[in-house]
């Protein structure tokens, strides 16, 4: 397996680890949950379910097709812009509801949003023609 396809795969445990984590932290102090929840809701969607999907894809698709990855090069940038992206909403969500850190949600939110179109070329440039 590629190595950068592994760390797919370790990042999305890690992101499903944090979820949890901080999903346990909401259950044991509601009062402050609502600050965190959209967090929560994107470690574990965007982190654990998409990272995970990304790296499985990548590993099955081109096999599924007898391809090659339409493009090892997008697959690499992408992976550093999907977890800068997804750290920085994590963490400019609960900065931003305390009163600041729009800037870095922003920046942060675009990085997310330039990964998935990536994935979306490359996997479909991938199975083209199957
Ligand atoms: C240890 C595991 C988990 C714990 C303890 C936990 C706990 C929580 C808590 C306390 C809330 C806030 C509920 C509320 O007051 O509205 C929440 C919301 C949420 N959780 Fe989890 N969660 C866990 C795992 C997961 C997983 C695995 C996923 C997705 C794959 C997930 C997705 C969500 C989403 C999307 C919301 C937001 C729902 C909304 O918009 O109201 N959670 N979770
Ligand atoms: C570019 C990537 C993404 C951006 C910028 C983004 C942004 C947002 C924003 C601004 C909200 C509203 C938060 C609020 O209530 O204040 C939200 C909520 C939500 N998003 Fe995303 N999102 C992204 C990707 C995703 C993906 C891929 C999923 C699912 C696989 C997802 C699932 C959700 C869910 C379940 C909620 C409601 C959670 C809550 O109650 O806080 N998002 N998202």
């Amino acid at each position: 397996m590629e190595k950068v396809i592994v760390w797919y795969l370790r990042m999305s445990v890690v992101y499903f680890v944090a979820g949890a984590v901080i999903g346990f932290f909401m259950i044991v102090s509601p009062d402050v949950s609502g600050y965190y929840v959209t967090s929560h809701a994107h470690l574990n969607l965007l982190g654990f379910m998409s990272m995970m999907i990304y790296g499985v894809g990548y590993h099955i698709l081109p096999r599924f097709s007898g391809r090659n990855i339409y493009s090892p090069k997008i697959m690499h940038v992408q992976f550093w812009l999907a977890n800068a992206g997804l750290v920085g909403m994590a963490i400019g969500w609960p900065l931003q509801a305390s009163g600041g850190a729009s800037l870095i949600l922003m920046i942060a939110s675009l990085l997310s949003f330039a990964s998935i179109m990536l994935f979306a070329v490359n996997i479909l440039k991938t199975i083209k023609a199957a």
